[in-house]
Formats: C-alpha cells, structure tokens, sequence
C-alpha cells in the first residue's frame, strides 16, 4: 500500500538504512522508510536546481494545469490519504478524511492563483521614465513539516511555491512520511516534472534540516513546528545566506467565553477547538476563559459533552479522539496536569492516561485554573481544558495577551461591539468568533510575536514564493 523510497528527481530512491513508521495506536510497525542523510537533501537540492529554470519558464497556466491534475487525483485517492493519516498520525479516520481535502484544497486554489502574481505600475516622477514592479519566483524553496497534519502542512508550502514558479524539497516527520510519498506518488502521475517537487524522508532531521537551511541554491525556507526548533532553524537560513522565510510555530490560543455567549454555541467551539486531533493542533485552544457569570454552568455542560467523547483507534467507527503521537507526549501533558493539581486546579472529568493504550491520555476537563500554572503557560498539545475565571473585558484580555505567543484565538460573544473591540485588542495572527474551527487554504493562517513569520494561504500564502523586482525604463520619449 506504501511506498517507502524517497522521491529525489523524479525516481525512487533508495538508501542503505530504513527507519520504522509505527502506528501509535496499535505499535504495529507500518512500513520501513528509506533514511535519507546529508547526500540524500543535497541531490534532491540539486535536482530541484536543475528543474528550476525550466518550471518557472513554463506560463502560469501550464503550471496551474499540472496542479489542477495533482488536486484531482489527490481527490481520487482521499480514502487511501486518510487511511494512510489515520494510521501513520493516529487521527481519527473523520479528521483524517477531512484533513485529505482540506489538504487537496490548497492545490485546487493555488492552481488557479498561480495566474494572479501580479506586478504594479507605478507613475513616474520624470516624462522619460516608466516605472513597474513584476513578480518572479524566488527559487528553490525547502520545508520541514510536521507530523500533526501529514499532508496538509505540505500541500499548505507545496501549492504556493509550485505555482509560483519555484521548485520544492520538503523534509517530511520521520513520524508520518508514508503520506507525503503517496502526494509524490500523485505528482508523479500528475506529470510534474522531475525535481520540481522532491521528498527526502529520514529520522535524522539535524542534518538534513542543516543542509536544507544552509545550501547556498535554496533560496526560501518554510518550517511548521515548535517555536524552540523553528528560531534554531530560522537563524541558521538568515546567518548563513540570507533566506526568505516562513515560520509557523507554537501557539497558546485563548478562548474567551463573555456572559453573554449562547452557551451551547459555546461549549460546541470550544469542544471542536480544543478537542481537534486529541488537542494536537498548533491552533487548539490552550487555555479556556470563562466570564465569572457563566463559568459554573459552562464547566458543567462542556464536561458532560467532554465525558461523551469516544476515545480508541481512530480506524473505528465513530471514535473522536485517538492516541498521542508518542508515549513522551503523553508523559508532557500528564505533568501539566499534574503540576496544575498540585497547584489547586481540580480535574472535573479525566486527568490521566487512558486505558485504551500507552498513547492514549483521557480527554480532560481542569477547572480553578489560575494564569500562574504551566498549563496555562505552556502549549499542552493534548486532550485537556483548563477553564479560567475572570471577571471583566480588560482582564480576559490581559490573560489572554499574556504569553510570548500569538497564533490563534477565539471568542464567543453575542455583542458585535465587544466582537470587534477584543478581536482588535488580541495579539494574535487569527481571531474567531463564535466558532471554533475556521483552518481553509483561502485565508491567511500564522501568527505574531513568537508564533512565527509570515502567513500561508490565500493570495499571502503565494507573495511568500515570489520575489518583487522593480524596472525602470529610462529615456522613453
Ligand atoms: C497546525 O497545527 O499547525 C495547523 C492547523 C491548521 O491548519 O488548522
């Protein structure tokens, strides 16, 4: 069902080591991965160079026709992208099955956007001069993406940079690279030519990742992953040539319930938020605020619908929340539960592992959280609420601001005034009101302060794979 060679050029490559991909639900080992090293990220660097010349030679059109292939047959194959999520990531098939047209989303929309790099006109400040701006590709572009959204992280960098021109190596997770094999498997079909889009899998991601942020032909890096790697990494693309960059990093989302939200509106968005890939989205709400009037009665409706939730393999019917990645994520989050107990935070529902196995944690509901805790400080990338109270406007957005963070937030009122003015006062890249998931390949998605560079998506999402050249024409008369 796997293909399990590198995509370098065009071919399938082999290498003398492999690296187990295991199910973390089950521990069954899937498949055993071409390790690709140092060699392996410079050819593919290599190939994409070699490529580069001709795809961004080729018009906007020609390159919005291949990827309009590659959505369609990513469409054709969304059964065998969730499957392959499902069990190489552990989401439960549903999210699996809408993270594979999510993720074909961004090639659908970017085929058609490749055909809007648009330059300017500029007036001139002399009769014999003409002033424009036009758009060219930078380069080849290299990413690192994570194992929470096995394809979509991709195809989120992949989309862009193809229509714009560019040439494409990704580093796929050593956790979950059976799906970005099947994306090359398609391309190839697609008829993508050979080195425009390569994928160099290993369990080594130091030295690849070195040699994606160092090589002197790569001209724009893109990373989505934890801030502590993405500033290592995003010094290492500036000190040693100058790279553009795109950094989507960790998140502490705030989700702010005001007295006057429709509580069960409310409860709902904060479930789908909070709860999306067993709280193993960069965008999750992380911490709960809830307005001293209501905090009684949305503790006690949200941890009813918490208690309900479905925990097991995500392959079986109806499961909503699967395992943790791995046993060390596990480990992480029962320590800020537990370091928020200790503290004076109660668990109201859950607050330790969950017997369906090693990965599994039980979906938790903490309430008396105070701002001090870890758990309010930290980004827990698990299955737990914390719910904290607060009395005014000013105060939630006080908490809510307080974090070197700035990725998503939420809030759920009834009063468009108070929408408009606490979207406006929260530091954060996304705010969205009255619901809890909002992730499309049409909006600009990233975030501020330590949440990262740039933004993906939408018309951003393709600015970040061009360069902007300026020309003068002089002496026209
Ligand atoms: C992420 O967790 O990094 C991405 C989440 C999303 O695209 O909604």
């Amino acid at each position: 069902m796997f293909q399990t060679n590198a995509y370098i050029d065009g071919q399938w490559r082999e290498t003398g080591k492999r690296f187990a991909v295991v199910n973390p639900a089950t521990h069954d080992v899937l498949a055993e991965v071409a390790d690709c090293g140092a060699v392996e990220a410079e050819a593919a660097i290599a190939a994409a160079h070699a490529a580069l010349p001709a795809w961004a030679g080729k018009t906007a059109h020609q390159r919005g026709a291949l990827l309009r292939r590659w959505f369609e047959l990513m469409a054709d194959a969304r059964e065998r992208l969730a499957l392959a999520m499902t069990r190489e990531g552990g989401k439960p098939l549903s999210e699996a099955r809408a993270e594979a047209a999510y993720g074909a989303d961004f090639v659908d929309w970017y085929a058609e956007e490749a055909k809007r790099a648009y330059g300017r006109s500029i007036p001139a400040n002399a009769a014999s001069r003409r002033y424009v701006s036009i758009k060219q590709p930078i380069g080849v572009a290299a990413a690192i993406t994570p194992w929470n959204f096995p394809m979509a992280m991709i195809t989120r960098k992949a989309a862009p940079a193809l229509a714009a021109g560019c040439s494409f190596v990704v580093k796929p997770p050593s956790q979950t690279p059976l799906t970005a094999l099947i994306l090359a498997e398609l391309a190839q079909e697609a008829g993508i030519p050979p080195g425009v889009f390569n994928v160099v899998t290993g369990s080594d991601s130091a030295a690849i990742g070195q040699v994606l942020c160092e090589s002197d032909l790569v001209r724009k890096f893109s990373f989505t992953g934890s801030t502590a790697v993405g500033k290592k990494l995003g010094a290492a693309c500036v000190a040693s040539n100058v790279k553009r960059l795109s950094l989507e990093l960790g998140g502490n989302a705030p989700l702010i319930v005001f007295a006057d939200a429709d509580l069960d509106v409310a409860v709902r968005g904060a479930i789908a938020s909070k709860f999306r890939n067993a709280g193993q989205t960069c965008v999750c709400a992380n911490r709960l605020l809830v307005q001293e009037e209501i905090y009684d009665a949305f503790a006690e409706t949200f941890t009813a619908a918490v208690k309900a939730l479905k925990v097991g393999n995500g392959e079986e019917n109806g499961v909503e929340i699967g395992p943790l990645i791995d046993r060390k994520a596990v480990q992480k989050v029962a320590e800020l539960v537990d370091d928020a107990i200790a503290h004076g935070a109660k668990a109201a529902y859950g607050g330790a592992p969950h017997p369906a196995g090693a990965n599994f944690f039980t979906p938790t509901v903490l309430t008396d959280v105070t701002p001090a805790m870890r758990v309010n400080r930290e980004e827990i990338f698990g299955p737990v609420a914390p719910l904290i109270r607060f009395k005014t406007e000013d105060e939630a957005i006080a908490i809510a601001n307080d974090t070197p963070f700035g990725l998503a937030s939420y809030l759920f009122t009834s009063d468009i005034a108070r929408a408009w003015r606490v979207s406006e006062r929260l530091e954060a890249g996304m705010v969205s009101i009255n619901e809890g998931v909002y992730s499309n390949a049409f909006i600009p998605f990233g975030g501020v302060k330590q949440s990262g560079l740039g933004r993906e998506g939408g018309a951003e999402g393709l600015e970040e794979y061009l360069e902007t050249k300026f020309l003068n024409f002089g002496g026209v008369s």
